[in-house]
């Protein structure tokens, strides 16, 4: 049976206060949007349809980069969740199975919630909701149940009597429903109500109503969260970064203070790993067993190996390729750039566009000169490499196998395998002409004093 996704995402998010679409703010490094398409991939899906309304072009151009072969569909008057269901219809022409809708402002769906959701909806039942026990469940429409457990209808609050109300069982606003059956009820829905929209919700009741089964699959309240303002995106990100840290810590690495360390929604952490406080990782980042991440490193886009220590105070961009044992120390940065097995770059340096060998030791204050206003260029160092302390590399260039620079040079030429290179001003000493000028500085002063 193949499986369509519908992602609800036209809605303003007015309480946002913000020019940015609500579905477009991040959680986790990711819009929120995405990790609404996160969960409906893991259903594998023949079709994604995005519908989207307020700012169209941000939210169509976020849902392709994610997913290039993604529907975005443009609900042009917002009349409530049952109609922007049904503007997916058009791009769900001839698909036949199930429809799973979710809404973009939703990030934490579980992929286990959506197999048995599509478990139960195999068991027979036209319809399968999500829904869950919630701690105050205003806001929310309840579900109400048959006799027999069975869903028998969802009231909006505004439209609940006072014992509905009571009810906690709540409306998370995930459904999966045959394709053909969906648009059917959606067509039979009316905007009676005290909102005057036309509510998916009602497609339960009508189907009932036709003597078809549905069912509720039930979750844990924190995956049903959605965003509403910027303090609910805030506690989606406390909730997010809450379960990431103690999931790194169950696949055993080591947090020293675990409520300083940010995670990403896709950052994979090894065992043994230990992670100092106040460590941030962006998207993409991959630190591999044994590795110890230092104080106030910053991670994103970048491949930690084994057993490397990265910090304190490291700035790892994307491209940063950081091979076994390594090191990266203090006010470090890396960009681009392969840092071979066992090689030292401790201190003051930037490295960005660059392959350097294994055990090469790269001195403090060492620059990559890669940028020179247009072009972006390549810097080589081979292995065993010993950068002295201050060399300016101006790439494109070349520093062989085994091969040495003075402190304090520019490099502009290759340097072969195992040769020293010296690129700098020659040095000169002047016997006592230190000690003859600063006299003389001295004279002039008390001179220009007495004058005054
Ligand atoms: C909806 C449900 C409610 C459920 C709650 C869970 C209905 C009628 N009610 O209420 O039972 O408990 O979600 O959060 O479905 N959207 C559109 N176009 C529209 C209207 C909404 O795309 O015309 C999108 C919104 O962007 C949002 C989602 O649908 O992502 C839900 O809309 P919202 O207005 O927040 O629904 P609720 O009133 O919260
Ligand atoms: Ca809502």
């Amino acid at each position: 049976m193949s499986v369509a996704v519908v992602i609800l995402a036209a809605g303003q998010g007015k309480r946002m206060n913000s020019d940015l679409p609500k579905v477009l703010h991040p959680v986790a490094s990711a819009p929120l949007l995405h990790h609404a398409m996160r969960s409906g991939a893991s259903l594998e899906p023949e079709k994604t349809v995005v519908v989207a309304g307020i700012g169209f072009d941000a939210v169509k151009a976020a849902a392709l980069h994610f997913d290039e072969n993604a529907k975005v569909v443009l609900q042009k008057d917002r009349n409530g969740t049952g109609h922007a269901a049904a503007v997916a219809e058009q791009a769900l022409a001839g698909f036949d199975g199930d429809i799973f809708v979710l809404y973009g402002d939703t990030p934490f769906i579980s992929p286990e919630t959506l197999a048995k959701m599509q478990a139960v909806r195999r068991q027979g039942h036209a319809i399968v909701n999500l829904g869950f026990e919630a701690a105050d469940p205003t806001g929310y429409g309840r579900l109400i149940l048959s006799v027999d457990g069975t869903l028998a209808a969802i009231v909006e609050e505004k439209d609940a009597t006072a014992s509905q109300r009571a009810i906690t069982l709540c409306n998370s606003g995930v459904y999966c429903v045959d394709a053909t059956l969906l648009f059917d009820l959606l067509r039979q829905v009316g905007n009676d109500n005290a909102q005057g929209e036309f509510y998916i919700t009602d497609i339960v009741k009508i189907a009932r109503d036709q003597g078809l089964t549905t069912a509720v699959v039930r979750c844990d309240e924190y995956e049903t969260r959605g965003v509403n303002s910027r303090a609910e995106l805030a506690q989606a990100e406390a909730i997010f970064q809450h379960r990431a840290r103690a999931e790194a810590m169950d696949n055993g690495a080591t947090l020293t203070d675990p409520e300083t360390v940010w995670f990403a929604y896709d950052t994979v952490i090894g065992r043994d790993v230990l992670i100092e406080p106040n460590v941030v990782f962006g998207p993409d980042v991959t630190v591999e067993s044994g590795a110890h991440i230092r104080a106030f490193s910053h991670l994103e886009g970048c491949h930690v190996s084994q057993d490397c220590v990265i910090g304190p105070y490291a700035r790892l961009r994307p491209g940063a390729e950081i091979a076994d044992g390594a090191k990266i120390g203090n006010f470090v940065e890396v960009k681009a750039a392969r840092i071979g097995e066992g090689a030292k770059v401790n201190h003051l340096t930037y490295i960005g566009d660059a392959t350097i060998g294994e055990a090469a030791n790269i001195g403090a204050g060492t620059i990559t000169c890669n940028y020179d206003g247009v072009f972006k260029h390549q810097t080589e160092i081979g292995a065993r490499a010993f950068i002295g302390s201050n060399t300016m590399l101006v790439a494109p260039v070349r520093v062989g196998d085994d091969a040495l620079t003075g402190s304090g040079s520019v490099i502009t030429e290759n340097v072969p395998d195992g040769a020293l290179a010296i690129g700098r001003g020659k040095q000169a000493n002047k016997p006592g002409l230190g000690l003859r000028l600063m006299n003389k500085l001295r004279q002039q002063r008390a001179s220009k004093n007495e004058g005054s």
